[in-house]
C-alpha cells in the first residue's frame, strides 16, 4: 500500500477536522494520525463521532517542538504529511506577527527537517502536502484571477508567514529532491469555523442580536468556498495531483462583503423567524482592517481540467447548511464563545 501512516496536522481545526473525518471513513486501509497543540482554535469536539475509530490517532503537541516532532516522525514513520497546522486568522496575525512565524514558518520548516530525515535515502512514495491559501499572491485589482503563475505579494502578517512556509516547501523540493505538493484555497465556510472569521462571527452576532462589525466600506471581495468541497479536493490532489506542482482552488463564487452580510442577514431572519429586515439592522460599518486585501479570486481550471473537482453545493446551499449547523449546534457555539473569546473579542472590536 502506497500511503500506510499519515500525519495530519491541525487536524482538531476548522478544515483539518473536515480533511481528518474524509480520510479516516473513507480509508480504513490508512493509519490517520492528527497532531494538534490544540490552541484556541483547535477542538476535539469537531471529531467526537471518529474519536474511537480504529485507524485513527489523536497526538496533542506542538509542531514547533523540534525534539517532540524528531521523535514523533522516527517513532510512527509517516509516509506521507498533511499540514494543515497554523496562525490562521488576519486580524490576530496584525496583533501578533512573530507567533504567526513561529508557527506557520518555523512549525513548517521542523516537519520538513524531520519527513527529510526520515526519508531521505529513499522518497519513493512519499508525498509532503502543503495546504496554504490565496492570500500569497495579495491582493487583485477589479478584474483578474489568481493562477498558479502568478507572483507572491503578500501583505498581511498572516500571508507573509503562509508565503515564506510555501517557499521553504518548494526549496525543499528543488534541493533535496522531497516531493511534495502545495494547493492554495480561497475562503473557507461551513461547520465548526471558528467564530472570529466572518460567517461564523456574524451568525452568531445575529443569533445573540449582536452589532454585525462590516469593516471600512465592505466593498472588499472574497471567493468563498464551502469547507466539505476543499476536504474533497485534498483527497483528490492527495491522491492524483503532480508531485512538485502547486493547485489553485476556489469556488467560482466572488461575494462582496457586504452583499454576503446581507444575504447571510437574510437567511437567519427567514430561520429565526424575525422579521425580514431585522438582521441588516445589526450592520455597523467600523474600521477599516489595516492592509485590508481589496479582492481575492482563484482561477481553479487547473484542477478542474487535471482532477476534475468542481464544487459540489452553491453558495446559498452551502451557507444554509452553515447557518443550520450553527443553530443546531448552540453547545458547541457557546462552549468556543466562553473564556479566551470574550478577551479577543474586546479587544478587537471596542
Ligand atoms: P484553524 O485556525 O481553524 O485551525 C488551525 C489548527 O492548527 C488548530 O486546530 C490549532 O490547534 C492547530 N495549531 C495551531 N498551531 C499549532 C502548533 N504550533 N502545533 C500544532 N497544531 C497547531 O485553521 P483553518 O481555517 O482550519 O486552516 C487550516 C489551514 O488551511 C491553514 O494552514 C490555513 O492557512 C489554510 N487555509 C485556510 C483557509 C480558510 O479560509 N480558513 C483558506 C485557505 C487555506
Ligand atoms: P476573514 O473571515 O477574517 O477572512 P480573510 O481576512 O482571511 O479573508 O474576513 C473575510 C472578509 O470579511 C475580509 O474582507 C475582512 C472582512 N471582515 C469584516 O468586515 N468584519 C469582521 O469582523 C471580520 C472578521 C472580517
Amino acid at each position: 500500500m502506497k500511503y500506510k501512516s499519515i500525519l495530519i496536522t491541525g487536524g482538531a481545526g476548522f478544515i483539518g477536522s473536515h480533511v481528518t473525518r474524509l480520510f479516516v471513513n473513507k480509508y480504513p486501509q490508512y493509519q490517520i494520525f492528527n497532531l494538534d497543540a490544540l490552541t484556541y482554535a483547535g477542538n476535539l469536539e469537531n471529531l467526537s463521532d471518529i474519536e474511537s475509530a480504529e485507524n485513527y490517532t489523536f497526538i496533542k503537541g506542538d509542531i514547533t517542538d523540534e525534539s517532540f516532532v524528531n521523535a514523533l516522525f522516527e517513532k510512527h514513520k509517516f509516509s506521507s504529511v498533511i499540514h494543515l497546522a497554523a496562525e490562521s486568522h488576519v486580524d490576530r496575525s496584525i496583533e501578533d506577527p512573530l507567533s504567526f512565524v513561529k508557527t506557520n514558518v518555523i512549525g513548517t520548516m521542523i516537519l520538513l527537517n524531520a519527513f527529510k530525515s526520515l526519508w531521505k535515502d529513499d522518497f519513493t512514495d512519499k508525498l509532503f502536502y502543503h495546504i496554504s491559501t490565496d492570500e500569497v499572491y495579495g491582493s487583485l485589482g477589479a478584474d483578474g484571477l489568481f493562477t498558479e503563475t502568478t507572483s507572491y505579494d503578500p501583505n498581511s502578517p498572516y500571508s507573509a508567514s503562509k508565503a515564506s512556509s510555501d517557499h521553504f516547501v518548494r526549496a525543499y523540493g528543488e534541493t533535496y529532491n522531497l516531493p511534495y505538493v502545495i494547493t492554495n484555497c480561497s475562503n473557507n465556510y461551513g461547520q465548526n469555523q471558528f467564530p472570529e472569521k466572518l460567517i461564523p462571527l456574524f451568525i452568531n452576532n445575529i443569533i445573540n442580536e449582536k452589532p454585525l462589525p462590516v469593516y471600512g466600506d465592505g466593498n472588499y471581495t472574497r471567493d468563498w468556498l464551502y469547507v466539505v468541497d476543499h476536504a474533497i479536493a485534498i483527497d483528490l490532489v492527495f491522491h492524483k495531483g503532480k508531485h512538485e506542482e502547486t493547485y489553485n482552488i476556489g469556488g467560482f463564487n466572488e461575494w462582496k462583503n457586504i452583499d454576503l452580510v446581507k444575504l447571510l442577514c437574510k437567511q437567519m431572519d427567514s430561520k429565526l423567524n424575525r422579521v425580514q429586515g431585522s438582521s441588516e439592522k445589526l450592520i455597523t460599518y467600523v474600521k477599516d482592517r489595516p492592509g485590508h486585501d481589496l479582492r481575492y479570486a482563484i482561477d481553479a481550471s487547473k484542477i478542474n481540467k487535471e482532477l476534475g473537482w468542481e464544487p459540489s453545493v452553491t453558495f446559498e446551499e452551502g451557507l444554509k447548511i452553515t447557518i443550520d449547523w450553527y443553530l443546531d449546534n448552540s453547545t458547541w457555539l457557546k462552549n468556543v464563545t466562553s473564556g479566551e473569546y470574550q478577551s479577543y473579542y474586546n479587544k478587537q472590536y471596542s
